[in-house]
């Protein structure tokens, strides 16, 4: 046909040798070439939501201790929205980043996180955060050792985040779980770095009323494990 119907072929062909392309034909991608599917920055659907956003950005430019990724963020905001969670709690408050993507989740469910920290200094700066960032009415932050504090909780709960000394990670998953309703999430950051306790590895994996996935492992590494209904 005409020339550049040629050249449409002819580039065709050349992507077609591509190995990435090969695979997507295989799973009936249609031969593109590369994905150009990649995250784009969040974006804020109005005020509020800028707000939070903006003491996200400041948080991880001035403020950062050992806090999830903006990724692992991201998701969390999904998974407590999407669940329609009504109670959440966090083990390891830090500086109040991972608590901000909570409550973002949060706001549109009405729920409430409770979050707990050891740190007094760093639980008072969390506070502050979260009033920058106009949360603070939907979260509770227990200062104090979770060991301690987390058993006196009582059910039931729709999602849990584990963020806290790693070799505690058992103990908060053996605590909290009796209280996580049916159809409920636990999240624990640290699946691949730092390298994650095997028994609660063990824990998530080995049980069948237990659903788990382990997402972002190109970071950190989170496990997502569902409670069966
Ligand atoms: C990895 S940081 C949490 C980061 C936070 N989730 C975020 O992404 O913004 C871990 C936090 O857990 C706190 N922590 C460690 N052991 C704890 C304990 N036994 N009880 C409560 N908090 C603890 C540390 O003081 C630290 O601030």
């Amino acid at each position: 046909m005409q020339p550049t119907r040629r050249i449409l072929i002819g580039s065709a062909a050349a992507a077609m040798s591509a190995p990435a392309t090969a695979f997507a034909q295989r799973r009936g991608g249609g031969g593109r070439g590369e994905s150009t599917a990649k995250d784009a920055p969040p974006l804020a659907m109005n005020d509020a939501e800028k707000r939070a956003l903006d003491v996200l950005d400041d948080i991880e430019k001035r403020q950062s201790y050992y806090n999830i990724s903006q990724q692992d963020g991201r998701l969390l905001r999904t998974l407590a929205h999407s669940t329609r969670a009504q109670r959440a709690i966090e083990v390891g408050t830090s500086t109040g980043y991972s608590g901000i993507w909570l409550a973002l989740g949060l706001r549109s469910t009405g729920g409430k996180l409770t979050t707990f920290e050891i740190d007094k200094p760093r639980a008072a700066t969390a506070a502050a955060n979260f009033k920058r960032a106009g949360v603070e009415a939907s979260i509770d932050i227990v200062v104090g050792d979770a060991h301690t504090e987390v058993p006196k909780l009582t059910g039931p709960v729709d999602l849990v985040f584990i963020d806290a000394d790693k070799d505690g990670y058992l103990h908060y998953l053996t605590t909290l779980l009796p209280m996580l309703r049916p159809g409920g999430l636990v999240i624990a950051d640290n699946m691949q770095v730092p390298a994650p306790d095997p028994r609660y590895v063990k824990a998530v994996t080995t049980e069948p009323g237990l659903e788990t996935l382990f997402l972002n492992m190109h970071g950190t590494g989170l496990a997502v494990t569902l409670k069966k209904a």
